[in-house]
């Protein structure tokens, strides 16, 4: 087991169906605590940034319309083996193939409005929590 930290963010659709605290309370039941967080509507140059790995995909331009279209929460979960703990959490990018009783199963409508995002792996982990927060603005817990 190891300690980890991970970003997840809760995405404008599920914001807009007024759900973000049914989503934190998945975080902090599963054992994660939330030792950074924050609301913003990103701009187009931080979505695209964010999503760089996916600039060649058919989906990247709809995917920034789809994050940029309204406020996400933005926040770093912290715990044992935190990085998979969310992914398991979160449940498959289709809502279609996800796990009932995961995040996107009980919230996603569709592929593109998908409820949540969480880092895929360590690497992606490190780069994308210090994308939105600064050292000084990450509360450890543990
Ligand atoms: P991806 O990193 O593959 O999924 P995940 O969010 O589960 O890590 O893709 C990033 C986002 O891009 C995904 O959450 C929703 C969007 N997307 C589409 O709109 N269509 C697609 O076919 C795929 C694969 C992703
Ligand atoms: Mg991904």
């Amino acid at each position: 087991m190891a300690l980890e930290r991970t970003l997840s963010i809760i995405k404008p659709d599920a914001v807009a169906k007024n759900v973000i605290g049914e989503i934190e309370s998945r975080f902090e039941k599963a054992g994660l605590s939330i030792v950074a967080m924050k609301m913003v509507h990103l701009s187009q140059e931080k979505a695209e940034g964010f999503y760089a790995e996916h600039k060649e995909r058919p989906f990247f331009k709809d995917l920034v319309d789809f994050m940029t279209s309204g406020p996400v929460v933005v926040q770093v979960l912290e715990g044992e083996n935190a990085i998979l703990a969310n992914r398991d959490l979160m449940g498959a990018t289709n809502p279609k193939e996800a796990t009932a009783g995961t995040i996107r199963a009980d919230f996603a409508d569709s592929i593109d409005a998908n409820a949540v995002h969480g880092s895929d792996s360590a690497e992606s982990a490190a780069r994308e929590v210090s994308y939105f927060f600064a050292d000084d603005e990450i509360c450890p817990r543990a």
